[in-house]
Parts: structure tokens; C-alpha cells; sequence
């Protein structure tokens, strides 16, 4: 049976696909920040030197940002009945900072037996998403050496903006919508259950950008000339963030559960029987209680909740010694997690409400988020191409597959469908523990071999 040859093969080639893996994480191709422009180029003319070294019909197509990477590949063995199935992942990476609390370089991908016997790759971008975006490169690669082809019909969309909002995103699929509209979608940027069950994720929650700037006086000021007469502007941001929350852990910002319904019983239920550990999850970050809204599960919290968060604040004086200083201006990035129908562009127009009425006198807010932010996505369960891939993953892994939500987002997963008409099927390789977008980011070195095995199970069920 040629899946056991192609599985064989992978496992003759894993050092291989190790080092390949392992050049791809050595460029820092950050998408948010400018300075490494040149370098997320790099990582997708690497990629595309891959892609089209296997046979593929692969460009770095240029954006009005970074390029995005589009390579085709005609099946030998297709029917008319053979499937043609989009794979979707990102080279993009989040920034490194705080870079000092990294025990490795994070451009310098290094593989570690860790006390408790697991071999890890730690760097950034090893789970999100070089490693995961690498596993069905890798298994198209192990097809193609063993059979002399991929048995579907197959599209490779590797973005380089996912971690910087997707701004090039919306514009290129319109503008390339038959090349890319394709039978399904599948995503590999999610996790697994844990490290010996599959998952297939099937909720995914949205996000909205906001970053914020209260002015108060027009210049910094003498603290002891000022002091007591002059609005401080991190009085006024300190008022408005203490406000979004209210005792019960519920956003007070009127309006913003609009569209948020709640879990049908059924749902519930299943996710119960799933014997999530809160106490595991919450102490492995060295955290005992949850913070979010009162009387709700984490998984729930999780999975069916929206968010308010402060990413990131600051103004003022933060270096060596004091300062007495009364500040012109304070800065914070928020974002919001969405759920169910809440709608981007609403919740946004209700954060910027009530943060103008939470201003005292003399404090000035101004917005200056990226605007758009995208809806949360909720996949069917019986679509044809989940159940194909469940059936996969269980030979896989001797286990059935959990059908997950995620907290995290993937924009593109809305765009597929309200653009491409496609559903997106999310099989992912990670695990709850890899630090993704942290220091010490990792992958475990079986998330990436099984990964491989399972995308070439998946194919093959997909070209029979
Ligand atoms: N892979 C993540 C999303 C994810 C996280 C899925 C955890 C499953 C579990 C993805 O690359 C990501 O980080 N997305 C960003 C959104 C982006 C617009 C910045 C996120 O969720 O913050």
C-alpha cells in the first residue's frame, strides 16, 4: 500500500526535513517590525526555491506589504473526482522581546532533550508557524519522492502578515479569487489536545486592534510646580482601563456582548466530558484562579468568551532613578477577543464611546488602531473533509481526534469562506505548552514528525 511507503520514506528523510526546518527558523522574518523587511523576503524566496525544487508552481507574489507565497501542484493521479484542497500557513513571526529571558537565540533554532526526556526545538517561529506550515510542505515532499506525486490536486497559501493583522490579505484573495478558490481549506496553525491527541479545531474567536493616546498638558511637567492642578494623563488611562472590567470579570463597555449567545447544552456537555484540568492549565503559567467573567468554566472562558486586554502601556518616566514629572501624553495597545455575531467595526465604535466618556476634564483621547479586525469563525462537524481527516488523524495517533474551539485567532479562516466561498478544515500540531509568541517558543520534535505522518494519511484518504 503505497501511504506505508510514503510514511517509510518520511521517516528515512526526517533529518532532512529537520534541517530544512531548521534554515527557514535561522531567518528572523518579523512582520511587524520594518527592520526585518529584507528578511520575511528571504524566508519566502527560500521557501519558494523549496517548493518549486519539488515540483511545484510556486512564486513569492508581491503585496502591498509582504510577499505572499502561492505554488500549485497538478496531481498525476488525479480523477475528476480528486479534491483539490488549499493549505494554508504563515512565515511570519512574532517580535523576540523580552529578548533576555530567552535561554537559546531564537534565530538560532536548537534541539534539547529536556529533563523529562521530550525532544524540543526551541526558537521563535518553531510552532507558529514554521514548524506546522513545514509539516505539509514536508509530506507533499514525501509523497512526491515515493509515488512521483501528491495524490491531490494541491494549492500551498503561505502569507507573510499573519502575525502583523493579515493587511495584504482581504486584496490579494479578491484579486486572485478563481486561482485560489479550491474544494477546502486546511489550516495548520492550531494545536493538538495534548501530546497524544489529536485535535481538529472548529471555533475560533476574532480580534480587534486598538492603541490608544491620552493627552493631558501640552509639554511635560515640574511635578511640584504642577502637581495637584495639572490632569495626568496616566491618572485618566489608569481610570479608563480599571473601568473595563467590571467585579464579575464582565466587560462594562455598553453593548459589546451584542451577538454573543449562550452555549447550546449539547455543546456544553461535550466539552465537560472532555476533563479539561484547570488546575493544570492555569498552574503551568503559575497562575491558580481564573480571571474572567465569574461562574464560567476556562474552557469556556476560552473558547465562547470575548475579551478586553491591555497589551502593552506606558508614559512617563521608566528609567534609572526617579523623575518628577507630570506627563504630556500615555500610550496603551488593547485588543478584543470576539465570539458569535459580535460584529468588529461595532465593538470597536463602542470601545472609542466609552473611553471618550471615561475621560476627566483636560485629558484628550485619541485612536489610532489599524481599524478593520475580524469575526470569530465557527466550522461545521459534519463536513466531509473534518470527517476524512478525523478518520486520518486516529490511524495516526490510535486515538480519536477532540473537536476543539481555540482562544486564538486566524483571520484568514473568515476570509476563506467570505470570500472564497471555501470552509477551512484546522489540524494543527502544537501544544498548549510551546510559548508561542514568548520567550523559549518550541516545538516538540514529535509535533513536527507525526504532524508530517498525519498530513500524508490525510492526503492519501483525501486522493482515494
Ligand atoms: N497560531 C495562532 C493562533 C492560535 C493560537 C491557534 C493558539 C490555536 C491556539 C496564530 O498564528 C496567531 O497567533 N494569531 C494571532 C492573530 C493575529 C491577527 C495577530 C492571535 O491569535 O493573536
Amino acid at each position: 500500500m503505497s501511504v506505508d511507503k510514503v510514511l517509510a520514506n518520511a521517516e528515512q528523510g526526517f533529518q532532512a526535513s529537520m534541517a530544512r526546518l531548521f534554515t527557514l527558523l535561522r531567518i528572523p522574518s518579523i512582520s511587524t517590525d520594518p527592520a526585518y523587511k529584507q528578511h520575511c523576503a528571504e524566508a519566502a524566496d527560500v521557501l519558494v526555491a523549496e517548493l518549486k525544487a519539488m515540483g511545484f508552481d510556486a512564486a513569492a507574489r508581491p503585496t502591498g506589504g509582504h510577499p505572499m507565497i502561492v505554488a500549485h501542484y497538478k496531481s498525476k493521479t488525479a480523477t475528476a473526482k480528486t479534491p483539490h484542497v488549499l493549505f494554508y500557513g504563515h512565515y511570519d513571526m512574532q517580535p523576540v522581546d523580552p529578548v533576555d529571558l530567552w535561554h537559546t537565540k531564537p534565530f538560532e533554532p536548537t534541539l534539547k532533550k529536556d529533563k523529562d526526556g521530550v525532544e524540543r526545538i526551541y526558537g521563535r517561529g518553531t510552532a507558529d508557524d514554521k514548524g506546522q506550515l513545514m509539516t505539509f510542505v514536508e509530506a507533499a515532499r514525501a509523497w512526491i519522492t515515493t509515488t512521483g506525486s501528491v495524490p491531490i490536486n494541491a494549492t500551498f497559501l503561505i502569507e507573510g502578515e499573519e502575525e502583523s493583522g493579515s493587511p495584504s490579505l482581504i486584496p490579494f484573495l479578491k484579486a486572485n479569487k478563481a486561482e485560489l478558490s479550491c474544494d477546502v481549506a486546511f489550516v495548520c496553525d492550531t494545536n493538538m489536545w495534548d501530546a497524544k491527541t489529536p485535535a481538529i479545531t472548529t471555533r475560533l474567536r476574532g480580534l480587534v486592534h486598538e492603541e490608544i493616546i491620552i493627552t493631558s498638558p501640552s509639554i511635560d511637567l515640574h511635578s511640584g510646580m504642577y502637581g495637584g492642578a495639572a490632569m495626568n494623563p496616566i491618572r485618566a488611562m489608569s481610570k479608563l482601563i480599571a473601568a473595563l472590567h467590571d467585579k464579575n470579570g464582565r466587560v462594562a463597555i455598553p453593548g459589546f456582548y451584542t451577538g454573543v449567545a449562550e452555549l447550546p447544552k449539547a455543546v456544553k456537555k461535550q466539552w465537560a466530558s472532555l476533563k479539561f484540568s484547570e488546575k493544570k492549565f492555569l498552574g503551568a503559567v503559575g497562575l491558580k484562579s481564573a480571571a474572567g467573567e465569574k461562574g464560567r468554566s476556562v474552557i469556556e472562558l476560552i473558547w465562547s468568551r470575548p475579551t478586553a486586554e491591555v497589551n502593552g502601556i506606558w508614559g512617563g518616566y521608566t528609567g534609572a532613578g526617579g523623575k518628577t514629572v507630570i506627563p504630556s501624553k500615555a500610550h496603551a495597545k488593547l485588543t478584543f477577543r470576539l465570539v458569535g455575531k459580535q460584529n468588529p467595526k461595532k465593538v470597536l465604535a463602542a470601545f472609542q464611546a466609552f473611553a471618550k466618556k471615561q475621560m476627566p476634564k483636560d485629558a484628550v483621547i485619541t485612536f489610532s488602531g489599524h481599524g478593520g479586525g475580524s469575526p470569530a469563525s465557527e466550522i461545521s462537524e459534519d463536513n466531509m473533509f473534518i470527517q476524512k481527516s478525523s478518520a486520518a488523524l486516529k490511524t495516526e495517533f490510535k486515538k480519536e481526534a477532540v473537536l476543539m474551539g481555540s482562544g486564538g485567532s486566524i483571520p484568514i479562516v473568515r476570509c476563506f469562506k467570505d470570500i472564497l466561498g471555501m470552509d477551512s478544515v484546522l489540524v494543527g500540531f502544537g501544544l498548549n505548552d510551546d510559548a508561542i509568541h514568548s520567550p523559549n517558543e518550541k516545538y516538540n520534535v514529535s509535533s513536527f514528525q507525526r504532524g508530517i505522518k498525519s498530513w500524508i494519511r490525510i492526503m492519501g484518504a483525501l486522493g482515494e
